[in-house]
């Protein structure tokens, strides 16, 4: 079996270069004073016309910077309620600030494709950690990319709680699956227990870590980072913008350290955990939330669009 191999240890720079974690402070200052800059990558300083890119001075690499939102439909539907979440959802208008990315479950994907409104983007909701073959019941990076499926939700708390993925495996996988020219939604995230007991942020580095440990600071230009606290998933209790908006300056200083500031600054992270078209407002305006990622409330089209178009406040 072919998998990609990751460097046991943290590729963890011993000082930290200057960065204060949230993403308008590294402006083009920031790059030219102190950013170990990827090889691979050519760095850009926004100044296009995405106003919200620009407004932030946010140093890109490939990624477009725009606010991103994907709609986890998880195991739910049927051919019926499939067909009429998509005439709901080409019925929406789609603000231009915004990338949307839809994953239904694996078997209706093909019915999805020929029939959702090309302003959405697809997903699966998961794929192997290696080239395929007697894998029962699981489909390869290689099958999505052939099937002109460019986007994959990894390391989803329910299914590292429920079937057992593990850090590493996830790290495998995310790495993979960019080998294939595939971008991720790669999940993190605390359970109640570990947040009560003061540790979300090193639940959250320590996943991190093993995705860090598998890929070179190119590959996150194809990454974008989903912190879904799983106490907030399917739970109705969402995060407060005060909460969410903590973990992902944590996230983003830790990605400055562990990869570099360029990345940390061009990462997109996505909130996620009971996110409905009543609170994803004051959410959007928080500095380091770049999106969403939603499950229950994407499989209704009008609150799914109306959270999408939330990027409207991400100013
Ligand atoms: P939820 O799920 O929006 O139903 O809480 C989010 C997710 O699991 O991605």
């Amino acid at each position: 079996m072919s998998i990609v191999s990751c460097a046991a240890t943290a590729a963890v720079p011993a000082a930290a270069p200057r960065f204060a974690g949230l993403r308008r402070v590294a402006g083009p200052a920031a790059l030219n004073r102190d950013v170990e800059q990827p090889s691979a990558v050519t760095l850009q300083v926004s100044g296009r016309s995405n106003s919200r890119a620009s407004r932030r001075c946010v140093a890109t690499m490939a990624g477009t910077g725009r606010f991103v939102v994907g709609g986890n439909w998880k195991c739910n539907g049927n051919t019926a309620s499939i067909q009429k979440l998509v005439q709901d959802l080409n019925a929406g208008e789609i603000t231009a600030d915004v990338e949307v990315i839809c994953a239904p479950p694996m078997i209706y994907l093909p019915r999805v494709q020929s029939t959702l409104d090309r302003k959405y983007q697809l997903s699966a909701q998961n794929c192997w950690v290696g080239e395929g073959g007697a894998f029962t019941g699981e489909v390869a990076a290689e099958m999505l990319a052939d099937n002109n499926i460019p986007w994959v939700i990894l390391g989803h708390s329910e299914r590292r709680a429920l079937l057992g993925e593990s850090d590493e495996f996830i790290g495998q996988k995310v790495a993979y699956a960019i080998s294939k020219g595939l971008s991720v939604m790669a999940c993190i995230g605390e359970t109640l227990e570990e947040r009560e007991r003061g540790d979300t942020l090193n639940v959250c580095r320590r996943q991190l870590q093993a995705i860090v440990n598998c890929i070179s600071p190119a590959d996150w230009a194809k990454v974008v980072i989903a912190y879904e606290p799983v106490w907030a998933i399917g739970t109705g209790k969402v995060a407060t913008p005060v909460e969410a908006q903590e973990t992902h300056a944590g996230i983003r200083k830790y990605m400055a350290e562990a990869v570099s500031p360029a990345v940390a600054s061009a990462v997109r992270i996505q909130y996620g955990g009971s996110v409905n078209a009543g609170n994803c407002e004051e959410l959007a305006r928080c500095e380091d939330i770049d999106g969403f990622l939603v499950g229950g409330a994407s499989l209704d089209g009008a609150a799914f669009v109306t959270i999408c178009n939330s990027a409207r406040f991400n100013n």
